[in-house]
């Protein structure tokens, strides 16, 4: 299952944030910005991004630690990461990378003050195995950040079946 999920995202990884602005209609920004506001981060703190993917949220905690803090960006899916890096180059951002699974994190325990996965826990195979590795690598009162969708309701729910299907007529 891991394997066919990160063979996946290798074959999306290309058009994947524009797959994101498109079907979100740039919402996921907000999304970010916001779940990095509720977290406990402060300048200065180190944070592990899981499952980083392209890397935005890694980007947006890093607005918030600065280069006095750490942030360190992983993912199982390479091709995924290698976008990320791009990003980071051209934004100069000091971001570390690691190839990680999420359910076997090669990080000691205690090391970060916080952990987070975003878009990304749904994926996992054991959501269960994936955070509790988050959670052991996290310091005492550090925290663990998800952040995910629920089912689309409402007036977003039509328009996110009417994106999904242009999405899928005319750019897969
Ligand atoms: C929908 S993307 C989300 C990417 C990014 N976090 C974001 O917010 O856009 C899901 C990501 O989870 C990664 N992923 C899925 N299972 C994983 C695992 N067991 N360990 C590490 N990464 C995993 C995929 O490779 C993919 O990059």
């Amino acid at each position: 299952m891991s394997e066919k999920i990160r063979e996946m995202f290798g074959s999306i990884a290309g058009r994947y944030d524009f797959m994101n602005d498109f079907l979100s209609l740039g919402i996921h920004k907000t999304w970010r910005t916001k779940t990095v506001k509720l977290s406990s981060a402060k300048k200065g703190d180190s944070i592990l991004d899981c499952a980083s993917g392209t890397g935005d949220l890694a980007i947006e905690f890093h607005k918030t630690v600065t280069d006095s803090g750490k942030v360190t960006a992983t993912d199982f899916c390479e091709e995924m990461l290698l976008i990320g890096i791009e990003k980071f180059k051209a934004q100069n951002l000091k971001i570390e990378t690691s190839i990680e699974d999420v359910m076997n994190l090669t990080f000691a325990d205690n090391t970060f003050d916080i952990s987070s996965i975003a878009f990304g826990i749904r994926n996992v195979d054991s959501p269960k195995k994936g955070l509790e590795e988050m959670a052991r690598v996290v310091k005492p009162g550090g925290e663990v950040v998800v952040l995910e969708f629920g089912q689309p309701y409402g007036w977003f729910s039509l328009v996110y079946k009417i994106l999904k299907i242009i999405y899928e007529l005319f750019y897969q």
